[in-house]
């Protein structure tokens, strides 16, 4: 624990069909407000943040079909699609992985939603789940 690279969580996000919807549901049944929407053009999706407590919950729309996410609801359906945690430093994080030999999605760290700076770590090697890592 005490050289932990993982600092919080920063959020976790779910694949869905219908932005307006998705939303309108946190809103209506848990009265959470949308923080923050964003069209990331590189990732083909449109993104609202939820803010609970110091974490998010991203949810997440394809806004091409070509998009990672339209293939993944097309597969699994809409769901769970990555967590995301924070860490101090993107790029010592992503080395750790890769130095450990585990794979990953992003060899290089790359500009995330709102000024961030991710990387994506694979599933395969990570027990099934796709992780990002983000640095505010
Ligand atoms: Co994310």
């Amino acid at each position: 624990m005490t050289d932990s690279v993982l600092t919080e969580i920063d959020h976790v996000a779910i694949a869905v069909r219908d932005l307006e919807a998705a939303v309108a549901y946190y809103r209506d049944t848990y009265g959470v407000d949308v923080d923050h929407r964003e069209v990331v053009e590189s990732d083909g999706v449109e993104e609202a943040l939820l803010k609970v407590a110091d974490s998010y919950v991203q949810l997440l729309t394809p806004v091409r079909d070509d998009s990672p996410v339209a293939k993944y609801i097309e597969k699994r359906g809409e769901g769970i699609h990555h967590v995301a945690y924070r860490v101090k430093s993107c790029a010592d994080a992503l080395a750790r992985v890769k130095a450990a030999g585990h794979k990953v999605i992003d060899e290089e760290p790359r500009p995330g939603s709102r000024g961030t700076t991710v990387a994506f770590v694979h599933p395969k090697t990570a027990f099934g789940t796709l992780i990002e890592l983000v640095e505010e």
